[in-house]
């Protein structure tokens, strides 16, 4: 599903220049369960955002499903970033005058000639727990609650691949707890490929691969029973 191969992600001239990513080659199979974990600053987000297409200035490659990102252009890459890949974020990056519903169907409101479309919109905010607020607005809305909607939003075009960057870092133990879950529950029922930044590893008991990097550098890469 996810090939690097020798990924290098600069930033800077000469002697100032940094090595956010540094010769990072790693394979994430379709249907696997992967934690990011490192330092502040390790790399982490840049990583995540080379494999979403949303970073293109590394060397080295990026294959996704066989695809090499770099031979895309800039229309395959954005189809690729809203078809194939689901993003999620620590800080829910949510409309605050759309209600849920509203959130969620965005993207079609640009994308599909018949409109937003809110039945599939419905469909997958009760997939994620939230048949009972459609109609909220997110100021009404706990934190745990908001990070469905996010997740329900990234599920909306049926991605293959789920990116997220610390998703339970804005959640107190018990309702990060749960957004795990249901992952976890995405990843085995709808054979989504999952990529989680995490600090708080040791919650991801059902991962199936940890990346771990230091300076830029993926130091440990464990495959779990
Ligand atoms: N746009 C940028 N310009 C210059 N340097 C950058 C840029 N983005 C990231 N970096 C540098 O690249 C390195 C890795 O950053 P990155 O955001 O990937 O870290 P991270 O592991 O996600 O950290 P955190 O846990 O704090 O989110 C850092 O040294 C950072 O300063
Ligand atoms: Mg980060």
């Amino acid at each position: 599903m996810i090939q690097l191969e020798h990924v290098v992600r600069a930033y800077g001239q000469g002697d100032a220049s940094t090595r956010a990513l540094d010769d990072v080659s790693l394979q994430v199979e379709a249907g696997g369960f992967v934690t990011i974990v490192g330092t502040s600053g390790s790399g982490k987000t840049t990583l995540l955002n080379v494999i979403g297409g949303l970073d293109s200035g590394y060397e080295g490659k990026a294959k996704i499903s066989g695809k090499d990102l770099k031979t895309m252009s800039d229309i395959e890459l954005s189809r690729f970033r809203n078809e194939t890949v689901g993003f999620v974020f620590q800080h829910f990056h949510l409309l605050e005058h759309l209600d849920a519903m509203h959130n969620v169907a965005l993207p079609s409101f640009f994308s599909s000639s018949d409109g937003p479309q809110l039945e599939r919109a419905e469909e997958v905010l009760v997939r994620v727990g939230l048949q009972d607020k459609l109609n909220q607005l997110p100021t009404q809305l706990s934190g745990g609650q908001k990070q469905r909607v996010a997740i329900a939003r990234a599920l909306f075009n049926q991605p293959k691949l789920m990116l997220c960057d610390e998703p339970t870092g804005n959640l107190d133990t018990h309702t990060g707890a749960q957004i795990i879950s249901l992952f976890e529950s995405l990843n085995t029922e709808n054979d989504l490929t999952v990529v989680v930044v995490t600090h708080e590893d040791f919650l991801f008991k059902h991962a199936s691969q940890t990346i771990r990097l230091e300076d830029g550098r993926l130091v440990a890469e464990g495959a779990h029973a």
